[in-house]
């Protein structure tokens, strides 16, 4: 079998804000149609690796290439052109507040003018279904949206172009169980009818179980393992062990598998799978 394509290659990378180093001889490599979640503790330097990803800082050593284009050596009309081909969802969102969830979403779509003007209606309406949101929620402004509605309006910006890789930082932070459960199957879904290479940052084990394919650690400045989540779950590291702390029973592969068919399951009664209430025995 062919080998899959690299979609994200980060080689050795130093990044450091003044003295402070963030990371050092940093790598991963992130395949087309993988769904990787990048853990690590609070500071550990998740968000800086999704901003080195997208080009908005710059590593003091080593190299970023994306869709094999290397970003710091990338000639600027090259990174607008590889800038579209993903899509990003920020950890708060980062809606414009002065503009109704229909600007917010049409916005990427004028300022890059791709499609004529009578287009940008229909494409914005098709998003905001695709992600579960009515048609009169377009006139809303961020302000009167639940957490929920905001990360939905938020993923229907970050796809309005169609792009082949989604970057999502913690995207179930701040939501209560049910929106964050929704939320996750929305994900899968998505995932499923556009194939979608999807990094996420995630605190949320219930979001692993769901989607991930791999799990990338961050920790003491370099990725220190990346694997199925039944592998990393066990890991003996310290960030690792806390992290999983009470979910180790429920990382085996068959139990993940439950999870995900349990997820498949159409009807939308917001009860917790039989798997997650299962107490972890005491050891
Ligand atoms: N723009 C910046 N200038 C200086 N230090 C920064 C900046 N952004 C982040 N940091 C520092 O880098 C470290 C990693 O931050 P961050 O990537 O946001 O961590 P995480 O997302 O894993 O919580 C933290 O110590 C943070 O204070
Ligand atoms: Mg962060």
């Amino acid at each position: 079998m062919a080998h899959p394509e690299a979609i994200i290659e980060v080689d050795n990378v130093t990044t450091a804000y003044g003295g402070h180093v963030i990371h050092r001889d940093l790598n991963l490599t992130v395949h087309r149609g993988e769904v990787v979640a990048l853990i690590g503790g609070s500071g550990s330097g998740k968000t800086t690796l999704l901003r080195l990803l997208l080009g908005l800082e710059v590593p003091q050593a080593g190299s970023v290439k994306i869709f094999g284009h290397p970003l710091g050596r990338c000639a600027a009309r090259d990174l607008e052109r590889v800038r579209y081909r993903w899509g990003v969802l920020f950890q708060n969102g980062a809606l414009f507040s002065a503009l109704n969830v229909f600007d917010n979403v049409a916005l990427p779509l004028r300022e890059l003018k791709s499609v004529p003007p009578d287009l940008v209606k229909p494409l914005v309406m098709l998003k905001l279904a695709q992600v579960g949101l009515k048609p009169e929620d377009a006139l809303k402004r961020p302000a009167e949206l639940s957490g929920g509605m905001v990360k939905r309006v938020s993923l229907a910006r970050a796809l309005i172009l169609d792009p082949q890789l989604l970057f999502l930082d913690e995207p179930t932070a701040g939501l209560d169980p049910d929106s964050s459960k929704q939320f996750v199957k929305l994900l899968r879904r998505l995932r499923q009818e556009l194939g979608l290479t999807v990094v996420m940052v995630t605190h949320d084990v219930d979001t692993l179980f769901a989607v991930v394919d791999r799990v990338a650690v961050l920790a003491d400045q370099h990725i220190i393992a990346s694997g199925p989540l039944a592998e990393v779950a066990r890991l003996p590291h310290p960030f690792v062990r806390n992290f999983f702390l009470g979910h180790l029973e429920r990382c085996a592969e068959e139990d993940v598998r439950r999870f995900r068919l349990s997820l498949d399951d159409t009807s939308d009664d917001g009860g917790v799978p039989a798997v997650l209430c299962e107490e972890e025995p005491a050891h």
